[in-house]
């Protein structure tokens, strides 16, 4: 191939058009929570009878999730917004390596292996852009409840030992408020015999959302949400019809959206309860909110800084650090953002400073100092939030921005820039 035709191959990808510096109106909707959907299908996998799982977003981690469970010899029927899993056939306790390398919620499925098959290889999910996403809490907790789990050749391979067929009750306490260890002990807990406790357990909404479908599929888990949750094994749960909580990111997102082009929105639905440490960080910045039937009306103010660090739930959640940063390039005065969950999650600085922000980095702390206007740009998001980032940032950048890693957006927000179009926005999504 000829080199001119090569680079421009190289240099074209797909990306947002966003014509930036119009305000915004009406409403946002904010669709189910990615990161419940995807622990829900897998927790799926521990009954063989029928799961009807709504409210589930259109994502591309969705669809990775399905191809995963399909490839176990389960059944997935997809439609717009609900999800049918029948893990009857399950069969297969070995996930292909290819499958789980682009998706990490893929790990969410040895607890539900090991519990109904006695025994998972899972490829070890690696680190990503933001950090090196260990798994070491998951696997503790999986031996303190009988499992025999060692990691070689780059998998985690476990298996109950012995004839047992059924894991041991277990009281564990966790290093760190992992989400994603404390969810995979969850799950391998409500088949195990005698009563289980994790303390120190993350208390993300997400994972009372997988408390209270685990529950409802006859499960005896109590305290999710709280440091401390107990759960009762039992020796069988059943399939049932559950809907996903909204996701709470998206909402923080599009009420981000509205503050940093200064518009009055109504995003829904949202849970105040889910997300009240953004909630009152947009209030400190000059934000009105108002609670509307089953979502929020916000109306900015003269914007200005605030200081954000970034803690586990109900502290400020590290996925809306990027979108929150945008914002708070163009406030009146200076903002600290330090980031204390991952230890590489300030890729949108760079970016953001494209476009004109005033942003000085020690760590993984940013000290921002307010720009009156951000200028159109082509830019590019490095990982799902910080894609997030930028098309906030383009939306008040006065001109037209090429916003490429489209790849990652569309990870974790469904369809954006219709949504974000229906509400006044100018945004085109071009192949290349
Ligand atoms: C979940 O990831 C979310 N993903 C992440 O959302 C989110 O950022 C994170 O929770 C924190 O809220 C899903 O739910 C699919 P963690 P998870 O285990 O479970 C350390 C997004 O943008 N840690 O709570 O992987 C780890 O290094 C994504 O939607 C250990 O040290 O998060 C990190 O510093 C990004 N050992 C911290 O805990 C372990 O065994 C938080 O990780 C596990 C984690």
């Amino acid at each position: 191939m000829p080199i001119a035709a090569t680079i421009s191959k190289e240099i074209y990808k797909p990306h947002l058009e966003v014509k930036g510096g119009y305000s915004l109106s009406g409403e946002l909707k904010v669709s189910g929570a990615k990161n419940s959907a995807l622990v829900l299908m897998a927790a799926s996998l521990l009954t063989e009878e029928s799961m009807r799982i709504n409210n589930v977003p259109l994502l591309t981690d969705i669809e990775g999730m399905a191809e995963i469970l399909v490839t176990m010899g389960v059944k997935v029927k997809r439609s717009p917004s609900c999800i049918e899993i029948k893990a009857e056939g399950l069969h297969h306790a070995e996930l292909p390596y290819e499958l789980m390398a682009g998706l990490r919620a893929s790990f969410f499925c040895i607890g539900p292996l090991l519990a109904r098959l006695g025994k998972a290889k899972i490829p070890l999910p690696g680190g990503c852009r933001i950090g090196a996403r260990p798994v070491g809490e998951h696997i503790k907790g999986l031996k303190a409840l009988g499992a025999f789990v060692n990691v070689e050749h780059g998998s985690v391979i476990a298996s109950i030992p012995g004839a047992r067929k059924r894991l041991k009750s277990a009281h564990i306490v966790l290093d760190c408020p992992s989400v994603g260890a404390t969810e995979t002990i969850l799950m391998a807990a409500v088949l195990a015999e005698g009563t289980s406790t994790i303390e120190n357990a993350a208390q993300e909404p997400e994972v009372q959302d997988l408390a209270q479908m685990l529950n409802t599929m006859g499960a005896n888990v109590q305290g999710a949400g709280g440091p401390k949750i107990t759960i009762q094994g039992v020796e069988h749960l059943k399939g049932c019809e559950y809907t996903v909580i909204p996701d709470r990111i998206e909402a923080g997102t599009f009420l981000l959206a509205a503050a940093i082009t200064r518009s009055c929105l109504r995003v829904a639905p949202l849970i105040p309860e889910h997300m009240s440490a953004v909630l009152q960080k947009l209030r400190d910045c000059g934000c009105i909110l108002e609670k509307d039937g089953d979502g929020m009306k916000i109306i900015p103010g003269e914007i200005r800084g605030v200081d954000i660090t970034t803690q586990p739930f109900p502290g400020f959640p590290t996925d809306l650090q990027a979108p929150f940063m945008a914002l708070l390039t163009t406030a009146k005065g200076t903002s600290i953002v330090t980031e204390k969950i991952y230890e590489n999650r300030m890729q949108h600085v760079t970016e953001l400073q494209r476009m004109g922000a005033s942003i000085r980095i020690q760590g993984s702390t940013a000290v921002i100092e307010g720009v009156p206007e951000l200028s159109a740009a082509p830019v590019t998001g490095g990982d799902l939030r910080s894609a997030a980032a930028m098309v906030l940032a383009s939306l008040a950048a006065r001109g037209s921005s090429k916003v490429e890693g489209l790849n990652h957006l569309d990870r974790g927000y469904a369809e954006i820039e219709n949504k974000l179009n229906q509400a006044g926005a100018d945004i085109l999504r071009r192949q290349q």
